[in-house]
């Protein structure tokens, strides 16, 4: 009997763990982070050897279609978490905090994200901005035991202040207010922080001035670490073309070509042959 969709064919070998994340940067070893969405790429990704899945709330984008990441609910990304987590058991898997999750108050806070872990499996969750406020959310996270990922420069979750998709940190006094963020997030306990749409030599600068991985997107090459989303890196999403995408397989062309292939079949009566019935 082949072996049933969605079952995870890897089951052996040990979770990976923050430390190991860790230790890798603290080597010198650039870690790999893709996000992930479901059990089926959860497990190619894991298989492909990344350090990381971010269960990012590019999922609104990516898979429900939104324009931005706002209307993504706690109960969405825990669906989507857990389903990452049954394709890729032993991978390290960070989760998003949707907006409105982590923002409230402190007690809010904390019932959220240790939702998440207790209904996900997930080992991290990764939460925007890097204000007062927040790091004392953060401080609060980690506190419960919960790892956590800081997240600067674009934040999604706050595109309609920054006036959409644009690079932060031009100014020398946006970059300065970005490298005091970091600075107080890696205080307040983070043990790493995605720097997203940054000049690299302000990315540069933030991840020489703290101790914890940067992981870039849209960064540049000096963070300590990369991540893309994965519809974008596969090609699947070919009318999104911002200057930092490097797309590494044109997935979309793949698609198309498969299903026309399909429904020629179909039409034609050459699908299913002899060789495909019972
Ligand atoms: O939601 C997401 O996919 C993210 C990455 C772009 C870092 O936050």
């Amino acid at each position: 009997m082949s072996p049933r969709r969605g079952a995870s064919p890897r089951t052996t070998g040990r979770p990976a763990t923050v430390t190991d994340l860790r230790d890798k940067a603290a080597r010198g070893e650039r870690l790999v982070v893709v996000t992930a969405y479901d059990a089926t790429f959860a497990r190619l990704l894991d298989e492909a050897g990344v350090d990381a899945l971010l269960v990012g709330d590019s999922v609104g984008n990516v898979v429900a279609g939104y324009n931005t990441t706002l209307p993504v609910t706690l109960d969405h990304m825990i669906y989507h978490a857990a389903a990452v987590r049954r394709g890729a058991p032993n991978a390290f898997v960070i989760v998003d905090m949707p907006f409105l999750t982590y923002q409230i108050n402190e007690e809010q806070s904390l019932l959220n994200c240790g939702r998440v872990i207790q209904e996900t499996g997930a080992q991290a969750v990764k939460v925007e901005g890097g204000s007062a406020s927040i790091a004392r959310t953060v401080r609060a996270v980690v506190d419960l035991g919960i790892p956590v990922m800081g997240h600067l420069g674009f934040t999604p979750q706050s595109e309609h202040a920054l006036g959409g998709a644009r690079v932060q940190g031009r100014e020398a006094t946006a970059a300065a207010q970005m490298l005091d963020d970091a600075r107080r997030l890696e205080d307040a306990g983070a043990f790493s922080i995605v720097l997203e749409l940054v000049p690299a030599n302000v990315a540069e600068s933030i991840t020489a001035g703290i101790s914890i991985p940067t992981i870039g997107i849209g960064a540049g090459p000096h963070c300590s670490g990369q991540v893309l989303v994965m519809h974008d890196l596969l090609g699947l999403t070919d009318t999104f073309s911002p200057k930092f995408l490097k797309r590494y397989a044109t997935l979309a062309d793949d698609v198309r070509g498969a299903v026309r292939a399909f429904g020629d079949d179909v039409r034609a009566g050459t699908y299913p042959d002899a060789d495909h019935s019972f």
